[in-house]
């Protein structure tokens, strides 16, 4: 396998490989690239349904998603899509997936199925380049502190995406969720310590009100994205990208207005984060 970095301090492309295939090594390796890289990408794969429920089940069990549309024949898959009439997009600012759980989704396995003609990247930010940049100051700040994370906001009946275009394809309106995770954590393979708060799921400090919350978690926001944190994919058919969702953010590009984009995602179970 050849490991080629996409930016100084986000995500891997890995050539070589044929991920429906991996041996127990090559899993192995692709594992640590992850946990160490943030997001992998990779290559004019050939991934059938099928092989990306296996390629899941095989890195440790799928957590099926609580409120996007699933595939037909394959309820493990999320369908991330946006149709020509829709203005909005899933996923379409930084955010990190189902942070809201008590045990958050270790990460994602998305593959491209209907790509727009032009447009509709990905882009993911590296959250323990991230947390390294903060200043000393900010660092002892949010040393010991703990947030909230909900989904309630953004998927219930009256909620952000309801109130959107997106809002007819949703389920489980009426699922309440929250979760308490420590503001840094230390990355449960890595031991790396990486900023754990993220703009659509975390709503405010433990022992804080969201007022009085909102001018540090901005302060951590802006200082979350660096020059060489971030990494950008222009998807082809055949991409799939693996995420690892503790060590990086990610926001779905939505500049394709009219044309139609599917991707389908698998999201990988995790464990309970620990500062
Ligand atoms: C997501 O999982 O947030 C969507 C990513 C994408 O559609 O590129």
């Amino acid at each position: 396998m050849k490991m080629t970095p996409m930016a100084p301090d986000c995500g891997v492309q890995i050539d070589g490989v044929a991920l429906a295939e991996c041996s127990d090594s090559e899993m192995q390796a692709i594992k640590q690239a992850i946990y160490e890289h943030g997001v992998a990408v990779f290559r004019d794969q050939d991934f059938t349904p099928e092989a990306h429920i296996t390629f899941g089940k095989r890195w440790g069990g799928i957590d099926v998603n609580n409120y996007f549309p699933l595939q037909d024949d394959y309820n493990e898959i999320a369908v991330v899509k946006k149709e020509p009439d829709q203005q909005t997009n899933i996923g379409g600012a930084w955010h990190t997936d189902h942070s809201y759980d008590q045990i958050p989704a270790m990460g994602s396995v998305l593959v491209a199925r209907h790509l727009p003609p032009s447009g509709g990247d990905t882009m993911w930010a590296h959250m323990g380049a991230a947390y390294d940049a903060l200043s000393d100051e900010l660092k002892a700040k949010i040393e010991g502190l703990e947030a909230f994370h909900t989904a309630d906001h953004v998927y219930k009946a009256d909620g952000l995406y309801a109130k959107t275009d997106m809002g007819r394809d949703l389920r489980g309106q009426d699922m309440k969720t929250g979760a308490v995770h420590p503001v840094v954590i230390r990355h449960p393979q890595t031991g790396r310590r990486l900023l754990y708060v993220n703009n659509a799921f975390t709503i405010h400090f433990v022992g804080q009100t969201r007022e009085q919350s909102l001018p540090l978690l901005q302060e951590l926001y802006s200082a979350a994205l660096t020059a060489t944190n971030q990494c950008r994919l222009q998807w082809q058919p055949g991409t799939v990208a693996i995420w690892d969702n503790r060590t990086s953010w990610h926001n779905a590009i939505n500049d394709y207005q009219g044309h139609y984009r599917e991707m389908h995602r698998i999201t990988l179970s995790g464990e309970a984060l620990a500062a």
